[in-house]
């Protein structure tokens, strides 16, 4: 069941060509360039989970991040590689189709694993197995930064609460900031979101 919801993503996408989304700003989120300004970020391989059109792949790749990215739908993947192509970065940047249920990287095979708008599409029942995933292709000390719905927008099966994350990933990495930000996304609604950064504990 859950895999075919994400599978309406392929439809998104067809539909809607290279945007605008209410998701992609057209930028890079404020908060990812200003953690990496602050060194918060580092390393030299990255992992884009869920990376649409590729828009903050794309950044880290010019701040001379390795990039792979993966997406469920094959038309914002292509985005992605037509849009990669422009830069002068191509040769970093690998935006391929996969899901996050399926990924076949090698565990600790990446420095930093960035979701925005991602973990919140992962149906209840994937959760846990997303975490592990995320857990596991990141180093030992690998950092994780995720952005993700607020209960604060009223209750929803995927809006969260502070508690809620903690309890979900406080297991798996050590939590280094969790704070709410509102965002006035690409559709103009302000919708409100939890940030957090977090390091992969090395048990
Ligand atoms: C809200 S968008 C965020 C896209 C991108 N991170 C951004 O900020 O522009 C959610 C993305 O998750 C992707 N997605 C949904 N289910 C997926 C899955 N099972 N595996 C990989 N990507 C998936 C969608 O295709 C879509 O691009």
């Amino acid at each position: 069941m859950a895999e075919q919801n994400y599978e309406k993503w392929e439809d998104v996408y067809r539909r809607g060509g290279e945007g605008p989304y209410p998701w992609d700003l057209g930028r890079p989120r404020d908060f990812l360039v200003q953690l990496l300004e602050k060194g918060m970020i580092e390393g030299d391989r990255a992992l884009d989970t869920c990376c649409g059109l590729g828009t903050n792949g794309l950044y880290l790749a010019e701040k001379g991040f390795n990039v792979t990215g993966i997406d469920i739908s094959e038309k914002a993947v292509k985005i992605a590689n037509r849009r990669a192509r422009k830069t002068r970065k191509t040769e970093n940047i690998n935006f391929k189709v996969q899901s996050f249920m399926d990924m076949d990287f090698e565990p600790g095979s990446f420095d930093f694993v960035l979701d925005i708008g991602c973990f919140h599409h992962v149906a209840k029942e994937d959760r846990q197995q997303f975490i592990e995933n995320i857990r596991r292709v990141l180093r030992p000390g690998g950092r994780y930064l995720l952005m993700c719905f607020s209960d604060r927008m009223g209750p929803a099966w995927n809006h969260f609460s502070e508690q809620q994350l903690r309890g979900l990933f406080s297991g798996h990495f050590n939590i280094m900031i969790l704070e709410e930000i509102s965002s006035v996304e690409g559709d103009g609604v302000t919708r409100y979101f939890y940030v957090s950064l977090m390091e992969r504990s090395s048990k």
